[in-house]
């Protein structure tokens, strides 16, 4: 069939946020999307599958502040660096169709447009934001941001203040998409429908702040400097931007959006199913047709976390036990709608048993009695009679039928129990029809043959259901059988396997895990953390007298302004606030360690009362104390409570 003839699917996952290494829990709903799009590609859709990241807001520019980086440095690392975003997608065998980052231009330029829309037409409009504000930190936080009353990062009081905001007119969607969850399958499971609605919703449903001035890194509005464009706004436009929504990088809106599901965290439920219809609405765009929200990977109970130790993490999880291992493990073990307890102990024994026992014993003993008793090639035509085997043919020949009612709900669980109801019903027809025993008698040479057939027919099927969830493993099977087909034609029907297919031997695909030796062997993994190799000390310095050291002046003082030394590579001048009128200039030769705009309003110490002295053409009156280990300097700062002019003593 034609592409354009297909009927589409369009299937996105969130776009993540740069901020942390990955962990085994955020790959969760990839590979479920994954799976998804795959299933859709074999029933013959036309699929957009879309994934990307969303790399503004405050948390990424702090985090990048603390490196010592630029924000889009250390988005730039954690997307396109080793064992980054892209590297893990490849690694778990993500067939994205689009990738899309929130840094894109394309995207910044349509959001800007996109925000210009609505509030052109009304729905965006400026307010007063109200919240507590620090005043050295100039931040803004809400009462419930507040740590025992006072600023989170100084511990500071915080004043009642008011800020210029854009809001969102969201109250004004409050009943048509109130509708839209109670009326219609919009948000799946269920279960989320009410939590949204009466705790949202009915609760009173606010307008919503889509702007900030406390922060730089984001979308600027672009008609009002200053502020920047809230991060969820950008961050759920990404869905419609990425098909060419208000910008000429690509041409597939009018192709595939709507969108037939998204799919997202729990947590993240209300932004899909509240504030992404509404701002959907009041830009007059058709409706996503449904919001699927899954539950979490916990561990221990609790929220998942890179700090739990390497568990967690999917390189070492993939290079232990193959990337399909770790897709099957995750759809399998957890209905996806709900929580499930991640642990070692069940990622093994699933291995085990599923992997191991059923599917890969079916298609080793498969395998090799056919080459044992037939050298790899059944006798042509002289076996195929279903009429005594008919259980297994009836499983194996519908159960294609069973598979797609629990894909078409994203039950990825329950189509995969499915297929392993098959092969464990083939794995006991083995043990009934005893193919060693029909072998020593020529007699029974085409029953023999007809038992083999179902066995590779059946093993065909299980593992062209399987594409979606083990890629390679399932073309290695196929290959191993002899298989031309695995189309979804060929999956809905018994018997279509070629009677002469060359069936070829291989390699153990799942070797069984000894469970107890293999924990053991995490548990240390886990609990032997690398040494961070240490700089060797410094030369110990001979003694001074209390008199000779009290004669250096050290002083606090507080960084005005900051900027690199025209042609130095080196130097950093500083005007300083010492407590006198006077600013002090000092120039540093620390340009290799921090970025200018880092040190701002930093709270530093000098000595100053040393002779000033010129360097590069200019006066730097005293000195900046910083420690020194290896080839690492940090500058020595101080609690910015300590006011500037304080003497060291
Ligand atoms: O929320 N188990 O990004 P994110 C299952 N940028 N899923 C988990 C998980 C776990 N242990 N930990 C995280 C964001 N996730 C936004 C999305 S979309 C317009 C913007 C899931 O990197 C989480 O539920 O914090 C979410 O769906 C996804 O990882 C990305 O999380
Ligand atoms: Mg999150």
């Amino acid at each position: 069939m034609c592409d354009s003839c297909k009927p589409k699917f369009y299937i996105t996952t969130p776009i993540y946020y740069p901020s942390d290494k990955l962990h085994i829990g955020h790959t969760y709903c990839t590979v479920a999307t994954d799976a998804m799009a795959r299933y859709k590609r074999l029933r013959g859709y036309d699929v957009m599958f879309l994934t990307g990241t969303d790399e503004h807001g405050q948390k990424i520019e702090t985090r990048a502040k603390t490196a010592g980086i630029t924000p889009q440095q250390f988005v730039d690392n954690i997307v396109t660096g080793e064992k980054g975003v892209l590297d893990l997608w490849k690694l778990m065998n993500i067939s994205y169709d689009r990738f899309i980052r929130t840094t894109d231009d394309y995207h910044v330029e349509a959001i800007q447009k996109i925000f210009k829309k609505m509030y052109e037409n009304g729905d965006i409009y400026k307010g007063t934001y109200k919240g507590m504000y620090c005043t050295p930190c100039e931040s803004f936080w809400t009462e419930s941001q507040l740590k025992d009353g006072k600023c989170p990062d100084c511990g500071r009081d915080c004043q009642p203040a008011e800020e210029e905001a854009y809001f969102f007119r969201l109250s004004k969607y409050a009943q048509p998409v109130r509708d839209l969850l109670t009326n219609t399958d919009f948000l799946e499971p269920r279960s989320r429908v009410n939590e949204m609605v009466n705790n949202f919703i009915d609760a009173g449903l606010e307008d919503l702040c889509v702007s900030r001035t406390s922060f730089t890194w984001g979308i600027p509005v672009d008609f009002d400097p200053g502020h920047v464009v809230y991060v969820w706004v950008d961050a759920l436009f990404n869905y419609t931007t990425a098909l060419g929504f208000m910008n000429d990088k690509y041409d597939d809106y009018e192709k595939y959006w709507p969108a037939d599901v998204h799919f997202v965290g729990k947590e993240i439920v209300r932004f899909h199913s509240i504030i992404w219809p509404a701002m959907l609405m009041s830009m007059g765009m058709p409706l996503p047709k449904k919001v699927f929200g899954h539950g979490w990977l916990l561990l221990d109970g609790g929220k998942m976390s890179k700090s739990k130790g390497n568990v967690v993490d999917p390189y070492l999880l993939a290079e232990r036990y193959g990337t399909d291992a770790l897709r099957f493990f995750l759809l399998r073990s957890f209905p996806f709608g709900t929580d499930g307890n991640f642990s070692n102990e069940l990622l093994i024994s699933c291995i085990n048993t599923d992997l191991a026992n059923d599917l890969g014993n079916l298609v080793s003993r498969t395998v090799a009695m056919v080459q044992k008793y037939f050298g790899g090639k059944l006798d042509p035509d002289q076996f195929y009679n279903a009429a005594q085997d008919n259980e297994l043919v009836t499983m194996a020949g519908s159960l294609h039928e069973r598979y797609a009612a629990q894909m078409e709900r994203y039950a990825f669980q329950n189509a995969l129990s499915e297929i392993f109801a098959v092969i464990s019903r083939a794995n006991k027809y083995i043990d009934e029809t005893a193919p060693w025993v029909l072998a020593k008698d020529e007699a029974k040479r085409a029953r023999l043959a007809c038992v083999m057939y179902h066995l590779l027919e059946t093993v065909r099927i299980c593992a062209g259901l399987l594409q979606p969830f083990m890629p390679d493993t399932s073309a290695e099977i196929l290959r191993r059988i002899g298989a031309e087909r695995s189309d979804w034609e060929s999956l809905c029907k018994f018997g279509v396997l070629a009677s002469d297919a060359q069936v070829t031997a291989g390699a153990v695909l799942f070797p069984r895990i000894d469970a107890a030796k293999e924990l053991e062997a995490l548990e240390a993994l886990n609990t032997k953390p690398e040494e961070p190799k240490e700089d060797p000390l410094p030369e110990p310095l001979p003694p001074v007298s209390f008199d000779e050291f009290s004669k250096v002046e050290m002083t606090v003082v507080k960084v005005v302004a900051c900027e690199k030394v025209k042609k130095s590579e080196k130097l950093l001048k500083f005007t300083l606030n010492d407590g006198t009128e006077q600013p002090r200039q000092i120039l540093s030769g620390i340009a290799k360690y921090y970025e200018p705009e880092q040190l701002l309003g930093k709270t530093l110490v000098a000595v100053t009362n040393l002779p000033p002295r010129k360097m590069m053409g200019q006066e730097s009156c005293g000195m900046l104390l910083s420690a020194e280990r290896g080839d690492k300097l940090h500058l020595i700062m101080l609690d910015d409570a300590v006011p500037a002019g304080a003497r060291l003593v």
